[in-house]
C-alpha cells in the first residue's frame, strides 16, 4: 500500500496524462537508452509503467557510448529515447542526426524556453549550476563573476578540471554566447594562468583539493557538493563547513547552468510512447524523482528541491543565465579552439 501522500501524487499524474493522451492504459514498449544510475529511478520508471501500461526497457552505458550505439545502430536503432547530460552532448546527440523534433504543448508549456531545443529535439529536466567554491578560511576577498577567475589576484590559487571536458566546453561556449570570442579566449588565458596546478581529475577532486588546502578556489556542478553535504564523500564530507559557495554573476549574465535531459530517436519503433515518458518527465512527481537523483533541480517552476541542494542554494534561489542552451552545442567547436591556443590542458 503506497503512503496516501504518493498516491495523491499518482492521481494527479494519472489526470494531467489522460486528457492530454485520451487514453489512461497505453500499450507496448518504450527501450531507453539511459546514462542515469540514481536510487530514484527505479521510482521514476515503475511509475511511468504502472500510469500508462508501457513497459520501459533500459539500456544503461556512458553517454558517448550510447551515442556510438545509436549510431552505429542506424536505422535499425531500437532507441525511443536517449537520456543523458549536458546540453553539449545532447547537441552531439542531434548533431549525427540521432534525435528528432516534437511537438508538444504539455513539454513547452512545463519546460521553460531556456532549457529546451527550439525545434523540440532535445528538453531540459533538471537543471545543475556551475559554480564557485573557496575556502572561508584562505579567501577575504571570492571571486563573484567567472571573469574574476581570470583576474590576476587570485594567481595560484583555482583548481579547474581540464578543457576536455564538456562541463568546462560548455562555461566557455556560454561565455563566447555572451561575450564574444575575443573576451572568451582572455577569459581562457586568465583562468590558466590562475591555476594552482594542471587541470585534472572530476568535479569532486576539485573540491577535495580545497578541502585539503591545495586550492582555494574551484569550479564545480552543484550536485557534486550536495552529494557531500547529503551523504557521504570521501575527503569532502566532514569537510564542508569550511567551503563557501559563490553563485557567480547575479548581477550581470547569471549563473551558468546546464541540464539533465532527453530527446526523442530519429528512428524511434515507439514514438508516441517516447513523446509521452517526456511528457510525464515533466509532470510534478516525476520532476520529484528525476531531479532528486542527481541532487539537481527541478526545471519545472514548485517542485522542492532535495534537502542538500536547498542547504547550499540562496533563499530565494539565483539568477540563471537565461541564455538558450542550444548555443552552448553551438560554440562548442569555437570553445574547444581557444582552449587550445592558449595552452590550457
Ligand atoms: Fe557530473
Amino acid at each position: 500500500m503506497l503512503p496516501a501522500r504518493l498516491l495523491a501524487l499518482s492521481s494527479t499524474l494519472a489526470m494531467a496524462i489522460v486528457p492530454l493522451n485520451g487514453a489512461l492504459a497505453q500499450s507496448g514498449e518504450l527501450n531507453l537508452y539511459s546514462s542515469r544510475h540514481y536510487d530514484t529511478d527505479e521510482r521514476l520508471y515503475s511509475d511511468f509503467e504502472e500510469q500508462t501500461g508501457i513497459k520501459i526497457k533500459r539500456i544503461e552505458d556512458g553517454a558517448d557510448v550510447l551515442i556510438e550505439r545509436m549510431s552505429a545502430e542506424g536505422a535499425n536503432s531500437p532507441a525511443d529515447v536517449l537520456i543523458t547530460v549536458d546540453a553539449g552532448r545532447l547537441f552531439k546527440a542531434d548533431d549525427a542526426g540521432l534525435l528528432q523534433p516534437v511537438s508538444s504543448d504539455t513539454l513547452n508549456e512545463r519546460v521553460p524556453e531556456a532549457l529546451r531545443h527550439p525545434d523540440g529535439n532535445w528538453y531540459g529536466f533538471s537543471k545543475r549550476a556551475r559554480v564557485i567554491f573557496y575556502d572561508k578560511n584562505d579567501v577575504s576577498d571570492p571571486p563573484a563573476t567567472y571573469q574574476d577567475l581570470a583576474d590576476p589576484k587570485y594567481k595560484g590559487m583555482i583548481c579547474a578540471r581540464s578543457s576536455s571536458n564538456i562541463y568546462m566546453i560548455s562555461l566557455l561556449a556560454s561565455i563566447i554566447a555572451n561575450e564574444g570570442e575575443e573576451a572568451a579566449q582572455k577569459w581562457a588565458q586568465g583562468l590558466k594562468d590562475n591555476l594552482a596546478r594542471d587541470p585534472q581529475g572530476g568535479d569532486t577532486d576539485q573540491l577535495r583539493a580545497v578541502a585539503s588546502g591545495e586550492c582555494d578556489i574551484a569550479l564545480s556542478n552543484t550536485y557534486y557538493f550536495a552529494r557531500a553535504l547529503g551523504g557521504s564523500v570521501d575527503g569532502l564530507t566532514g569537510q564542508t563547513d569550511d567551503i563557501a559557495v559563490v553563485f557567480p554573476n547575479q548581477d550581470t549574465t547569471g549563473t551558468h547552468v546546464n541540464i539533465s535531459g532527453a530527446g526523442v530517436a530519429a528512428n524511434a519503433p515507439n514514438k508516441e510512447n517516447a513523446i509521452l515518458f517526456l511528457e510525464y518527465l515533466a509532470s510534478d512527481s516525476a520532476q520529484k524523482y528525476f531531479a532528486e537523483g542527481n541532487n539537481e533541480y527541478p526545471v519545472v517552476e514548485g517542485v522542492a528541491m532535495a534537502s542538500p541542494l536547498t542547504e547550499m542554494t540562496p533563499e530565494g534561489g539565483f539568477k540563471a543565465d537565461e541564455l538558450n542552451l542550444s548555443a552552448l552545442g553551438e560554440n562548442q567547436a569555437a570553445a574547444v579552439q581557444i582552449y587550445d591556443r592558449v595552452g590550457y590542458k
